[in-house]
């Protein structure tokens, strides 16, 4: 199985989420495609079995930057494919996570795991979710 996790971080929080979930992907045996959104292949992204993408909340409840411009990019070609999305935030209720997630569904994509918000720096307690979170996503 191949598994892309792709992200955009601007101070290290949604990144550290990529990691632990990197790890936890690397650890179920799947071959995993890890990099930034304003450098990852939008075609090895898609062609994954499982696509989990990260950001944080940027602007009033949006995607970063690089992020939508990487989504905007792959949006049409994920109809049918498992997409999970995660990343960290600080004031808000996870709105910016709860409109992307209604963007992968509403391109046809199949929800990999319900979507994954850590408050800020991710705690040992909130790593642990993200590998648990991975580790569904890929079953
Ligand atoms: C310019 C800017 C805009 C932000 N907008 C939001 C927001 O709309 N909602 C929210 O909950 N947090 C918002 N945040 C807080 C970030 O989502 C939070 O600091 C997050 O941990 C950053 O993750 P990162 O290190 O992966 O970039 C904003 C932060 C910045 C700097």
């Amino acid at each position: 199985m191949k598994v892309s996790v792709i992200y955009a971080s601007t101070t290290g929080n949604t990144e550290a989420m990529a990691n632990a979930i990197c790890e936890a992907v690397k650890a179920a045996g799947a071959e995993v495609v890890f990099g930034t959104a304003d450098s990852a292949d939008k075609a090895a992204a898609t062609s994954s079995d499982v696509i989990l993408l990260g950001s944080p909340a940027m602007g009033d409840e949006v995607l970063e930057d690089s992020m939508e411009e990487f989504f905007g990019a792959i949006e049409a070609s994920l109809s049918g494919k498992k997409v999970g999305v995660f990343g960290s935030y600080d004031w808000g209720d996870g709105q910016w996570l709860r409109d992307w997630e209604d963007r992968v569904k509403s391109v046809g994509a199949v929800s990999a795991a319900e979507p994954l918000m850590v408050h800020l720096t991710p705690e040992d307690a909130d790593i642990a979710k993200c590998k648990e979170w991975a580790a569904a996503a890929v079953k």
